[in-house]
């Protein structure tokens, strides 16, 4: 499937939901735009379409029938309590097919490929919750700056096993080491040092955590990050399809969920990344990319939703 197709990841009669492999759909925005709803089964997908009280609604009747059948305590805990066992389940299970083209993190994040230029100086890059390193390699097969050097920190043994055999990785400019996010200890990653990184990338690891673990989290991107450094965040947004997806046994706790490989996900708001962020740090921008799926033989739409947004350190 094309990368410049909007429904990269996506197939016609089932998203593959379960899986965060093929998931990360381009995030340019404005390609197209539904301006007649009459018009909405002659495409595959549609941009920036805005959201009305009958969505929010069907959305918020979907997840009230979630509350009916929650994870039990038992299982909550079995989650809660290793949440790094499930990564290293999935890494184990899932070792190709990783690595997308990223275009987007171009377009939507230009600092990232302003500091791989020859002459942009010495920067440091880290990126929290790497996986297998599908931001960190497009960074580092297209950096022509000697001076730049990026640090891949995630949870998971195995996601960093993969991204230290993976023949793209050069250790003159890269290294990656196992590091909990979430630690209270605010211990940093490897070769870390408090207050020297200019950029911090986090996509899609903040909603693995779950809510009592922000504060620590952002306690440790706080000592990270040198005055005026960069945090540049993507992630699930409220309401997205694999929100309202969820049937029976899979609501942790208020818009957190455990998907059928035993890793959780949160959905936030714009409201909720300023609290969350904003108490500590400038917020440079938030934004919300709703695109509408639709899947003409089953003349069936649905809605993703993902939040993207910029912090800087004071
Ligand atoms: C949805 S995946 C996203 C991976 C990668 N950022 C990407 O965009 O492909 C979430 C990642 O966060 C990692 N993760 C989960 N909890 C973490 C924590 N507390 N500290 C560091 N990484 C964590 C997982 O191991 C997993 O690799």
């Amino acid at each position: 499937m094309s990368k410049a197709d909007p429904t990269a990841g996506v197939s016609e009669t089932k998203p593959p939901l379960d899986s965060r492999i093929g998931r990360d759909d381009p995030f340019t925005f404005g390609q197209r735009y539904l301006n007649n709803e009459e018009d909405v089964f002659k495409h595959n997908a549609w941009d920036h379409v805005e959201w009305g009280d009958e969505q929010v609604m069907e959305a918020q009747e979907k997840i009230k029938k979630q509350y009916e059948a929650p994870v039990r305590e038992f299982d909550k805990n079995l989650y809660n309590s290793q949440p790094a066992k499930y990564w290293d389940i999935f890494y184990r299970n899932n070792k190709e097919n990783f690595f997308k083209d990223r275009k987007w993190l171009q377009i939507e994040f230009p600092s990232l490929y302003e500091a791989t230029k020859e002459d942009y100086g010495p920067v440091k890059i880290v990126e929290l919750g790497c996986g297998a390193g599908n931001t960190l390699f497009p960074i580092l097969t297209q950096n022509k700056n000697k001076d730049l050097s990026i640090v891949g920190a995630d949870y998971s043994k195995n996601a960093i096993k993969l991204v230290k055999e993976n023949e793209d990785f050069d250790p003159q400019y890269a290294s990656a080491c196992v590091w909990d996010l979430s630690n209270p200890d605010l211990e940093l990653p490897e070769g870390v040092e408090p207050h020297s990184v200019d950029i911090i990338i986090m996509v899609f690891v903040f909603s693995a955590l779950s809510p009592d673990q922000w504060d620590s989290a952002v306690k440790n991107l706080e000592k990270m990050l040198k005055p005026g450094g960069h945090i540049l965040f993507r992630d699930y947004g409220r309401y997205d399809l694999a929100q309202v997806r969820f049937k029976k046994n899979r609501l942790l706790d208020d818009n957190f969920y455990v998907r059928g490989d035993g890793t959780r996900v949160y959905f936030f708001t714009e409201e909720e990344l300023r609290e969350i962020f904003g108490k500590v740090f400038k917020e440079k921008e938030i934004g919300t990319d709703r695109r509408l799926l639709v899947n003409r033989k089953k003349q069936l739409k649905m809605y993703r939703i993902w939040l993207q947004a910029v912090f800087e350190s004071a």
